[in-house]
């Protein structure tokens, strides 16, 4: 399977009041299609890649924090470790996560990036934004540094949820998407290798 693809996007969060994070990463895997999960929300084994995992906690482990919604997990050793926000509309803005150490619940509705941040007291650093689709949609703006797009062309989800809204109408590439969105341009990945440690 070819390595991830990379989106490199334009830098216009930091544009934004500090504290944030020094940079944000968003990763998913989609089917050939373009899906994340299945219709009932339901990550395939088809998209279990083990290549694709270890590059993915290899990225998380080098972030100072995650952000997912209230359905999405990344699991494996060292998830307990990780500062995490969990998106969610159950609370007004901030509140502790009581299912997960380390956690926070955001509705960013009521808070900012920004307050969120500072709140979960994360090291400065990256975020790695892991989905779902909604999730992933919040973070068009401020922007990505860079989005980790891996494709397992074997696997096909017809009526899935797809990594982009965009997506949704089925004749829509997410190369098509990202341009779209106005983030910037497409770089291949040489191969699936964890992103570079900061020295
Ligand atoms: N293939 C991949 O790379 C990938 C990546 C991520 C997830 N997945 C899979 O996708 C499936 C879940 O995806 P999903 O999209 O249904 O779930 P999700 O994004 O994990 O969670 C959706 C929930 O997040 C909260 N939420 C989302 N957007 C919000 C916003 N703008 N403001 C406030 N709250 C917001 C809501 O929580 P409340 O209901 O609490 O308000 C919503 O119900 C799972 O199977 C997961 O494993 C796959």
């Amino acid at each position: 399977m070819p390595g991830p693809v990379t989106f490199v996007g334009i830098d216009s969060r930091r544009l934004l009041a500090d504290p944030n994070p020094s940079r944000i990463d968003g990763y998913a895997i989609i089917s050939a299609d373009g899906m994340i999960a299945d219709a009932a929300g339901h990550m395939p084994k088809s998209l279990k890649v083990e290549a694709d995992q270890e590059f993915f906690h290899a990225g998380l482990d080098q972030a100072a924090a995650v952000v997912h919604g209230r359905y999405s997990h990344e699991g494996g050793p060292n998830a307990a470790r990780r500062r995490r926000l969990i998106v969610t509309r159950r609370v007004p803005a901030l509140a502790p996560a009581t299912s997960h150490p380390r956690a926070l619940l955001w509705n960013p509705a009521g808070a900012s990036l920004a307050e969120a941040w500072s709140a979960l007291g994360a090291a400065d650093g990256a975020l790695a934004v892991i989905g779902g689709a909604d999730v992933f949609d919040l973070f068009w703006e401020p922007g990505y540094d860079a989005f980790h797009l891996t494709r397992a062309a074997q696997a096909r989800i017809p009526g899935g949820r797809p990594v982009f809204r965009e997506l949704a109408s089925g004749n829509t590439r997410p190369r098509r998407c990202w341009r779209a969105m106005g983030s910037g341009r497409l770089k291949p990945a040489s191969s699936i290798a964890p992103p570079k440690s900061p020295s």
